[in-house]
């Protein structure tokens, strides 16, 4: 009887899933950079970071990374905006309100200036009598518009003489970079304490992010053998963009597991990558 996919290369679970887990997660030298620098701004109650990177770079799956780290700090309140994007400033405010668990009561309609009093409230009272530390999030970072960013300009503005009331970390696309660059934006930009581009991955943690997720889905090294020259058509089909490379890595596999062979070769990943022209 033939084995199952899974079975026929020795895994536990498909180590190519594209779900947000951490567990999936390589610390290539780029990611590690990044981190390193989100963490020194915070350690540094800097204000606001800015990570930049195209599509599939990980910026999401480092900012599950960030929350991870930052959920075991009892110290920390942390929220999360997965996606900016609002109707109106009122939806963006609750928005933010909602993102710390701040619940906005009173009689009748509940206004901007309600909103916006609320999550000011909350910030001044969880950082100055608590004394914990704020960390806000926001992933998509580009989606926001230019209403928002004063708004977000505002709350970095919050501050005592001695520290920041509340730190940001965003993750956005290029063109993030290019709407903080017009002139409106000076003020914002200079709230910037620290950013930072994720870069393609090198050749040698293009095989590394490869090799760690067949180890992370059970595999013990002898079920599965993607050749040098097969990483090095990954490598440069992919860029080095992660999100391609586990694509590709996937394609070779399933490819591999039809011819029934372990080995993932060069012209397999060249065929593969033929044939994916939309990745
Ligand atoms: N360092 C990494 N290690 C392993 N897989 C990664 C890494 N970075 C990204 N990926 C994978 O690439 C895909 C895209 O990542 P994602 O975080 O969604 O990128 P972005 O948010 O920049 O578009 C996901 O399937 C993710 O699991
Ligand atoms: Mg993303």
């Amino acid at each position: 009887m033939k084995l199952s996919y899974l079975d026929f290369f020795g895994l536990n679970e498909d180590p190519f899933q594209t779900s947000p887990s951490t567990k999936y997660f390589y610390s290539s030298q780029e990611h590690q950079e990044c981190l390193a620098r989100i963490l020194l701004t915070l350690e540094l109650n800097n204000g606001l970071f800015v990570a930049i990177g195209d599509a599939g770079t990980g910026k999401t799956s480092l900012a599950s990374l960030v929350m991870r780290d930052l959920l075991q700090d009892d110290n920390t309140i942390l929220a999360l905006i997965r996606q900016p994007r609002a109707r109106s400033e009122f939806a963006f405010l609750q928005k933010l309100n909602d993102s710390f668990g701040v619940i906005v009561s009173g009689v009748g309609r509940r206004s901007t200036l309600m909103l916006e009093n609320s999550l000011f409230n909350f910030i001044q009272e969880k950082a100055l009598e608590e004394n914990k530390r704020l960390v806000l999030i926001v992933d998509e970072a580009q989606e926001m518009t230019p209403t928002q960013l004063l708004r977000i300009r505002e709350l970095l503005n919050l501050e005592t003489e001695s520290r920041k009331l509340i730190n940001m970390i965003f993750f956005g696309q290029l063109e993030f970079l290019n709407k903080i660059r017009s002139k409106r934006f000076k003020n914002f930009r200079q709230r910037v304490a620290m950013s930072y581009v994720l870069n393609p991955l090198n050749l040698k943690d293009t095989g590394e992010l490869i090799k760690y997720r067949l180890k992370m889905a059970g595999s013990d090294g002898t079920g599965i053998s993607y050749t040098e020259d097969a990483i090095q058509v990954i490598h440069k089909e992919s860029k080095g963009l992660p999100r391609d490379i586990c694509k590709l890595g996937a394609a070779g596999l399933l490819a591999a597991f039809a011819s029934q062979t372990n080995v993932i070769d060069a012209d397999t990943i060249k065929v593969e990558a033929q044939s994916m022209p939309i990745r």
